[in-house]
């Protein structure tokens, strides 16, 4: 049996790219190892968002080279976002490197690894960037409660800051038919919490030969596939985001009431130089309707703290957003200027001293925020599918509400794959600790 080492970074959507290339290698007899050394193939399945995610890549480069002096026939493949952004200059500075696959390319991932290891020569494979989804019926799962499903990929928008599509590709969603089909699987293999994925999920269906936009395709999979108990989505658009949405939320079933909305800043002036298409006023308010519609909802968010041309007042404008919105959660990434990004053209003068002063002003205040949000529902009973256990104690076992709230509670017996009413006792950071309703 040949063994397979595969590495992911980034977002979901690498997740389920490389759960889709493992499912593909398995079916031509390779098998998989978390022991590098032993490893016959090694893939990194990469990310280009940020400088710091690809330096943990190139990184690992000599480590790669002594591990080729040892196993002359092991043959190592970079591929995902920093494939498709460095394409085959990877050989050039990196020799260690036989296979450079982008995102379009990976359903060719077999093929192109049996050639390069008849022929011994490096292959390249970066020229499907806006062609259909790679992994169309490739139906392999590596877990068995949460599954993730891919539909749409690429991006129309064009952040000034930010190198997805460039990576990624145009938009392009697919048939709501395939999407039904997977998600049928998922059900029928007992799959509990499903995540839709797209970098901008609520445009989907532009561009497609059906009548169907992202409500519509909730609507279709609640019908289709009641079985499945949650179904989730990331990422949302503010532009996009409305009232048919929330509705879409607040009246079927499955579908979370949890929303990912990144804003980036709460400044009007950034947010027109990030080319955001969305105002800070038209970001309220439409958080303001998703409060009213869903009440219990959760919403968490994105920034970029930092950016260039950031004056002390839009910084402050950013803190007081996140003052008064209270987002349940946010990440907070300072400003990475990325290569063949609009925004490199701006000169980069937040000092790296103030971007990260400003990074801690808004992490704190941010904590801040989570904790009152998680302290409201001390005493509350919550919904919880339990995941997996604790590192520390063994009769402890994680989970998540549907907010997507991790909660801690103590069981005299595994229930992983169970949901349980669960009482909240105390907080402890971003954790609710809770008890078993009913015990
Ligand atoms: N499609 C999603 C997010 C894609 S990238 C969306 O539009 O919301 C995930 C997050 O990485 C972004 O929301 C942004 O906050 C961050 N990001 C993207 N480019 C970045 C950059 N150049 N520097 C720092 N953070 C960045
Ligand atoms: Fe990047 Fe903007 Fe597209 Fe999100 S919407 S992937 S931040 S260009
Ligand atoms: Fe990174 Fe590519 Fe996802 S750049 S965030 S892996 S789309």
């Amino acid at each position: 049996m040949k063994k397979l080492y595969l590495q992911t970074f980034g977002c979901q959507m690498n997740e389920r790219d490389s759960e889709g290339v493992q499912g593909l290698l398995l079916d031509r007899g390779f098998e998989t190892t978390s022991t590098i050394e032993e490893a016959d193939l090694i893939l990194y399945n990469t990310c280009s968002v940020r400088d710091h995610a690809e330096q943990k890549v190139f990184g690992r480069m000599g480590h790669f080279r002594k591990l080729k002096q040892i196993n002359p026939n092991l043959i190592v493949g970079i591929v995902g976002c920093m494939a498709q952004e460095h394409g085959g200059n990877f050989f050039k500075k990196n020799p260690e490197i036989d296979l450079v696959c982008g995102p379009g390319n990976l359903n060719q991932i077999p093929d192109l690894v049996e050639e390069i290891r008849l022929q011994r020569a490096p292959r390249l494979a970066i020229d499907r960037l806006n062609e259909e989804y790679s992994l169309e019926n490739v139906h392999h799962r590596s877990g068995e409660l949460k599954g993730l499903v891919t539909i749409m990929t690429g991006c129309d928008h064009r952040c000034t800051y930010c190198i997805v599509p460039y990576t990624r590709g145009d938009e392009r969603s697919r048939n709501s038919e395939n999407i039904i089909k997977e998600m049928r699987d998922l059900e029928a293999k007992g799959f509990k919490d499903v995540m839709l994925l797209g970098q901008n999920v609520n445009s989907y269906g532009k561009g497609l030969e059906e009548s169907i936009d992202f409500a519509g395709l909730l609507e279709k999979i609640q019908k289709e596939t009641p079985g499945i108990p949650r179904l989730r989505f990331i990422t949302s658009h503010p532009k996009d985001a409305h009232t048919r949405l929330f509705t879409a939320m607040r009246d079927l079933p499955m579908v979370c009431e949890h929303m990912h909305l990144p804003v980036q800043s709460g400044s009007n002036r950034t947010l027109r130089r990030m080319k955001r298409e969305h105002t800070r006023e038209w970001y309220l308010e439409q958080i303001e309707e998703y409060r009213k519609l869903v009440p219990d909802g959760t919403l968490t968010t994105d920034f970029i703290v930092g950016f260039p041309g950031e004056t002390e007042k839009d910084f402050l404008d950013t803190l007081e957003f996140i003052e008064r919105i209270e987002f349940d959660s946010a990440f907070i990434f300072q400003y990475s200027p990325r290569p063949g990004t609009p925004a490199l053209k701006l000169e980069d003068d937040v000092t790296p001293q103030e971007k990260s002063r400003r990074h801690q002003i808004l992490l704190a205040a941010q904590k801040a925020a989570s904790l009152k949000r998680n302290q409201a529902l001390i005493g509350r009973t919550e919904e919880v599918l339990f995941e997996s256990r604790s590192k520390r104690d063994e009769m402890r076992f994680v989970g998540r509400t549907r907010g997507y709230k991790r909660v801690v509670v103590s069981a005299e017996r595994d229930i992983i794959g169970e949901f349980h009413q669960a009482k909240i006792l105390s907080v402890a950071d971003e954790t609710l600790l809770g008890e078993i309703a009913g015990q």
